[in-house]
């Protein structure tokens, strides 16, 4: 995955663990204790899920609730990423309404090894989104978190329901998220 992802990764853990605990979880996960991600590369996924693995296991938190957390606290940055694609007007509903179509689309322009999954939305109803997930990485854990962040960022409460998983079988994952008042 893009290295952006993987520093901030970096930055969640570091935050939680210490330089040194970072360095431990790199161990664990059979990582290189030396390697220093850069922004602009792109580095294995299998290395980013190890190193969450590796986490669960020293904390006992689940792997999802690691990747819902991460999420929440990444949004920020990417919201940053390229401010130019986020209408000052958006509020939720409306990053999330345009990830695909603006922002992830951008992103695969931009970056030729990046492949960013498919956020395609619905929106039933003003106060409603309803997320189509679909990527081989199966990280809608990931997804929830990163819907979480953007709902904090905007100072809003969101109610968020998978009624459908890829993990559980499903073709994809059905991510409704409404907004509370
Ligand atoms: C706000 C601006 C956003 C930016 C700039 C952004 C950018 C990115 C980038 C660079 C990646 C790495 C892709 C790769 O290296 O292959 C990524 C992955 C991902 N993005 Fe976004 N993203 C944004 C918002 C969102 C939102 C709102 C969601 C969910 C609703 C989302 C869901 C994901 C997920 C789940 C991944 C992990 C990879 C996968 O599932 O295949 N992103 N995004």
């Amino acid at each position: 995955m893009h290295g952006i992802i993987h520093l901030a990764l970096r930055k969640y853990l570091q935050a939680r663990h210490g330089p040194e605990g970072w360095q431990r979880l790199l161990e664990q996960a059979g990582a290189s204790t030396s390697l220093g991600y850069v922004r602009v590369g792109y580095y294995p996924d299998e290395e980013f899920i190890a190193i969450v693995a590796a986490a669960s296991s020293k904390t006992g938190a689940a792997i999802d609730a690691i990747y819902e957390d991460f999420g929440a606290s990444v949004a920020p940055d990417l919201l940053m990423l390229y401010p130019r694609l986020v209408n000052p007007e958006w509020r939720t509903l409306d990053v999330l309404f345009n990830t695909e179509s603006t922002i992830h689309r951008v992103v695969r322009a931009r970056n030729k090894g990046a492949q960013p999954p498919a956020i395609n939305c619905t929106r039933p109803s003003p106060d409603r989104v309803v997320i189509t997930y679909t990527s081989p990485r199966k990280l809608c854990a990931l997804a929830r978190g990163l819907v979480r962040g953007v709902a904090r960022h905007y100072g809003e409460r969101v109610e968020i329901f998978e009624s459908e998983c890829m993990l559980r079988g499903g073709n994809a994952c059905k991510i409704a998220v409404q907004v509370k008042d």
